[in-house]
């Protein structure tokens, strides 16, 4: 039997197309063809939660086979995600703790319409969805980066009332110009950091800075359930195959279960799932305090941020911070039954073409296309679902060019996590932007594929070695996802 036949129905119905026709039959029976059954599995890039839907809402839907519970916890979720947070003491409790330092007032801020940030895109724009991670060499508690001392791990440009912020960011971008194995001339930008009007004077003059754009949130509770055994099973640290690609987990601290575990979410997988990832925002990015988090991120330079009011939360016991553990369980449930968006033209000859490009070109080595997750009785929606993320969760070093030069846990200053490229064709439509890369240095796919380099050179330099008919063509299948 299929699992969750019912609900996997759902989203083919709302899809309006003529699958949904022999569907209703049989899942792997439609039309009796191969290539029926190739399409309906291709475009379901997040198996039974994909949603059919390519409009500016298409990252912000719930997991299509969401029962009636899970999708009034997702609403929930939802709302605190969208809702702004103010200084406290509020009128009403809940809701208050803003800061005393802080980047930005709600989580959707950063992730409009739940998709990706944009980076300024020119010198001297305000920087919004771009964080700067800050550390010195050495490491923090668990093996995490060591703060910057007066600064602490992220750069709080804004404070509360009474409360200074730490400064301005500025980036510079230096043009980098290369051509195409035709001859056909291209130019590249790269960004270079730095900070104005530092409120506690100068930094470490060690000070390691990583630029962090703002990633989409959806499919990440698919990514959660993926075995750990499967994904290490795809590492390969010392290259023992001679294909050039390695691939390292990162292994980094759980503080719920006060552990080391292997790290799946951010640029750099530096965080274990979406409940720690999203505590970790509140306090870093929005300086609100949780369970798992529970103190202020002021460094003892910052004495208007220390003497500052903290918020309380009602009915809960001291010390287990400003946000509620049922607002903090919500936005968990609601961040991980976000749907995937379906994949478009799965069978339009130009997509497929770039589909082959994409494997022979060896990007499905890190990119890869196809998993299966695990078992969560708490989250069945998400249970046994083969998904295709075009991601393999490991670590890959991607050269000078990209590197950050600030390890964060076990991965090193040129190390990036392979992103998920699912939903990635339909970013212009949420976000209104082509921006990508883990700072947004990239214009669009070819730019970012030109950056790539180190254990990615051999697939980039294939890329720069095609045609122009080629290159569009691979360009078509990555806005196909
Ligand atoms: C100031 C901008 C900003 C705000 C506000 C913000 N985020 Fe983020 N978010 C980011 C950045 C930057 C990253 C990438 C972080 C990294 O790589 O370490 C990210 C990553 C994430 C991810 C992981 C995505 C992935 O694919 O790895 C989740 C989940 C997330 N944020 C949830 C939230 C939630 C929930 C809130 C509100 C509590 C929030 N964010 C508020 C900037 C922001
Ligand atoms: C060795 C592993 C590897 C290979 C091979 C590889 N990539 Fe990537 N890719 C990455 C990593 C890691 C990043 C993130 C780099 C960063 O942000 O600095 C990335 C980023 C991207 C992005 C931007 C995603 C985003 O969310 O911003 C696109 C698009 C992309 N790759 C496409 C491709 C294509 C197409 C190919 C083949 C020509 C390819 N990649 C080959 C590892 C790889």
């Amino acid at each position: 039997m299929i699992p969750h036949a019912r609900p996997f129905l759902t989203p083919l119905l709302r899809s309006g197309t003529p699958i949904v026709v022999c569907l209703a039959t049989a899942l792997y029976a439609c039309g009796g063809s191969d290539a029926d059954v190739s399409t309906i599995d291709e475009r379901l890039s997040g198996g039974e939660t994909t949603v059919f839907d390519d409009t500016w809402g298409s990252y912000k839907r719930p997991a299509a086979n969401l029962d009636d519970e899970a999708l009034r916890a997702f609403s929930l979720g939802d709302h605190l995600f969208n809702r702004g947070w103010v200084t406290a003491p509020a009128s009403i409790p809940g809701g208050d703790g803003l800061g005393p330092t802080f980047n930005a007032n709600n989580c959707s801020s950063c992730h409009s319409k739940s998709g990706n940030g944009g980076p300024p895109d020119a010198e001297g724009e305000a920087f919004l969805s771009l964080l700067l991670r800050l550390s010195i060499p050495g490491t923090g508690p668990h093996g995490a980066p060591n703060p910057e001392p007066a600064y602490g791990d992220q750069f709080n440009s804004r404070g509360i009332s009474g409360v200074p912020g730490e400064g301005r960011e500025r980036v510079r971008y230096v043009d980098v110009s290369g051509t195409y194995g035709d001859g056909t001339p291209y130019t590249l930008r790269k960004p270079f950091y730095s900070f104005e009007d530092l409120a506690f004077g100068p930094m470490d003059p060690a000070t390691m800075v990583s630029p962090r754009l703002a990633r989409p949130v959806f499919g990440l509770g698919l990514l959660e359930t993926i075995p750990d055994e499967a994904i290490l099973a795809k590492a390969d640290p010392d290259d023992a195959d001679h294909n050039g690609i390695s691939g390292r987990p990162n292994r980094v601290w759980s503080v719920r279960k006060q552990a080391m575990v292997l790290g799946r979410v951010g640029w750099k997988a530096n965080q274990p799932n979406v409940e720690q990832q999203t505590a970790g925002a509140f306090l870093g990015d929005m300086g609100i305090t949780s369970l798992l988090f529970p103190e202020e991120n002021c460094t003892s330079a910052q004495v208007a941020c220390l003497a500052a009011p903290t918020g309380v939360t009602a009915g809960s016991p001291a010390g287990t911070g400003e946000l509620s553990e049922a607002d903090l369980d919500a936005l968990n449930r609601w961040g991980k039954t976000l749907g995937v968006p379906a994949r478009r033209d799965v069978d339009d000859p130009q997509v497929r073409a770039g589909q082959a490009l994409f494997k022979s070109a060896g990007c499905v080595q890190c990119h890869a296309d196809d998993a299966l997750t695990g078992n969560d009785p708490e989250f069945p929606a998400l249970s046994k679902q083969r998904i295709h993320p075009y991601s393999d969760l490991l670590l890959h070093d991607m050269g000078e060019g990209l590197a950050d030069g600030r390890p964060d846990f076990e991965a090193t200053g040129s190390e990036w996590r392979t992103p998920p490229l699912w939903g990635i064709g339909l970013l212009n439509t949420v976000n209104k932007h082509n921006f990508l890369l883990h700072d947004g240095r990239a214009r669009g796919f070819a730019e970012a594929i030109l950056w790539h380099d180190g254990e990615a050179a051999g697939a980039r330099e294939t890329f720069r070695a095609m045609s122009a008919k080629e290159r569009d063509a691979l360009v078509r299948f990555l806005q196909s996802l």
